[in-house]
């Protein structure tokens, strides 16, 4: 049975976790929210504000609505605001190291039969869970970018996790008004397994094709049906996101495809992130 969730944890309020913690308050949900500086969780604070109020102007929110989502979220920069809980979700930087840190951290912290997930975009979630006294309680909740408005939702079975946290965390999918899928703890999951090797083929293709990435992003909307164009979702995931989960990929699976392609690694390297630094493919407003 789904044990029930009154009260959840997002760690890492960058555009995963502020989307996250979103559609937490949305779905009438109190929500804690951490971050490492109190200036980088307001941030996040005004950000879903911001397209809360969007939703307000378009119609498809009340004012006292949006206040009061705005209002079930609490802002803090300390693990031990956490303890309460009923679900933690992790969305800090995607190496395996500081998430296996944060999941020894949080474990003490919170009761027993908390359930712990990670949002990792193609890390292993058990050797995450392995950091933990009770990997029983941890798995993945993998969202799509951006998590607000893709309807998916991977709920990934680690080696050790129990049934009950995982069905918790598909039941909470659900109430999150999201699509969820149940998944095993491979290599990208399934979506990513896919979509990893098929936008590296794309960034291959600029070079090996000479099209330009306007060019690209046309080709692939009108000629194969995608809502975005190949550039325009790297830079809308992070270049650096990107090379990341294609390493990891790599790392796991030794498949030339899942290699990130030299050209996003030098993009990387110099910062051209995509839309969070207003540089990548494309050039952008911050916001
Ligand atoms: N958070 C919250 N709300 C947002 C938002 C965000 N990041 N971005 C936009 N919105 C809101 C805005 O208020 C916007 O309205 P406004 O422009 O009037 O203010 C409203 O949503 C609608 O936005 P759009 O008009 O841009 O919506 P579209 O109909 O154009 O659809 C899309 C946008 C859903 C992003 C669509 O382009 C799409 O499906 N793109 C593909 C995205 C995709 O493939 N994502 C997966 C990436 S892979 C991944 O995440 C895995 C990871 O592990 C790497």
């Amino acid at each position: 049975m789904p044990r029930e969730i009154t009260r959840v944890g997002v760690v890492g309020l960058g555009a995963m976790g502020a989307g996250i913690a979103q559609l937490c308050v949305e779905a009438r949900v109190e929500t804690v929210g951490r971050e490492v500086t109190l200036d980088l969780a307001e941030r996040a604070r005004d950000r879903i504000a911001h397209f809360l109020t969007r939703k307000v102007e378009k119609g498809t929110l009340e004012e006292a609505a949006r206040d009061d989502a705005v209002g079930r979220l609490t802002l803090t920069t300390e693990l031990a605001e956490l303890a309460g809980c009923d679900l933690v979700i992790e969305a800090i930087v995607e190496e395996l190291e500081p998430k296996r840190r944060l999941f020894a951290e949080l474990e003490p912290v919170v009761g027993p039969d908390a359930v712990l997930a990670t949002n990792t975009s193609a890390l292993s979630v058990t050797e995450i869970g392995a950091a933990t006294e009770r990997p029983e309680r941890v798995l993945g909740m993998h969202f799509f970018n951006p998590a607000p408005l893709m309807p998916l939702v991977e709920i990934v079975r680690a080696e050790l996790t129990a049934e009950d946290a995982f069905e918790t965390a598909y039941a909470f999918g659900t109430r999150l008004g999201k699509t969820p899928i149940r998944c095993h703890d491979t290599p990208g999951f399934v979506v990513n397994r896919v979509l990893i090797p098929l936008l590296n083929d794309c960034v291959r293709v600029l070079d090996e094709a000479r099209v330009t990435p306007e060019d690209l992003d046309v080709g692939m909307k009108n000629g194969a049906g995608w809502p975005m164009g190949p550039c325009e979702l790297i830079d809308l995931v992070g270049i650096d996101v990107h090379v990341h989960a294609a390493e990891a990929l790599w790392e796991k699976l030794r498949e030339p495809r899942m290699a990130a392609p030299p050209r996003l690694v030098a993009m990387a390297n110099a910062g051209l992130l995509g839309r969070k630094t207003g540089r990548g493919f494309f050039q952008y407003d911050q916001r």
